[in-house]
């Protein structure tokens, strides 16, 4: 059942057989990312998380295809547990076409649906600003994995931020947050 459409691009919780296709669409996105540590199989991240407990994603599909994809999983900040977004990719040749935004709003949408307070993320505060997230550091919370990889890869303070999906879910959060070990 669709959950909205973007572009040609129908969004859709991802089903068991939706699978292979989705490592391969972040596979393909984070080729050429300058966002994803370039040492980080985004593929293997994405099948780390999708049993555990608290996973879901979802997944765009334009004729029969899928070409963008969203995961989410458990995270917490201090003990508090919120969900992660993340990792999110649309096809290098389907870019910028407001499918990874729906992808987003969608899955956001769900998360708020099944009870999340809220949701982190790492990545641009450019894009992810836009969605409701804000800087973590602005609300007292701090990502202990903020620094340079030993790929060089350079994780930034501001990278870290968290959206609330209920009232008042921000105020709930203190200390550091957690991340997935595939993810931090
Ligand atoms: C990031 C991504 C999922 C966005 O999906 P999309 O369908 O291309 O994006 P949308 O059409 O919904 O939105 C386009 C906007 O996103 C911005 N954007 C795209 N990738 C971005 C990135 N890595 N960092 C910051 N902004 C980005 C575009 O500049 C554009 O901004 P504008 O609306 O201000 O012009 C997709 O570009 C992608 O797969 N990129 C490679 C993988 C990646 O970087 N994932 C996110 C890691 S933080």
């Amino acid at each position: 059942m669709p959950m909205r459409t973007a572009a040609d691009a129908v969004i859709r919780l991802e089903e068991i057989d939706d699978r292979a296709h989705s490592v391969d669409v972040e596979r393909r996105a984070f080729e050429h990312s300058p966002s994803g540590d370039p040492a980080n199989d985004i593929g293997a991240i994405v099948e780390r998380v999708r049993d555990e407990d608290g996973s879901f994603a979802l997944v765009a599909q334009e004729h029969g295809h899928i070409l963008g994809h969203v995961q989410f999983s458990r995270g917490w900040v201090g003990e508090t547990p919120v969900v992660t977004l993340g990792p999110v990719g649309v096809v290098p040749e389907r870019q910028n076409r407001g499918i990874g935004s729906t992808l987003i709003r969608t899955g956001l949408d769900e998360a708020r649906r099944r009870g999340e307070i809220a949701a982190i993320v790492l990545g641009d505060p450019r894009y992810y600003k836009r969605f409701g997230f804000e800087t973590g550091s602005t609300l007292g919370l701090a990502n202990p994995a903020t620094g340079v990889t030993p790929s060089g890869f350079e994780i930034l303070e501001e990278h870290f931020m968290v959206a609330p999906l209920a009232p008042g879910g921000a105020d709930q959060l203190a200390g550091e947050v957690r991340w997935h070990p595939a993810l931090g």
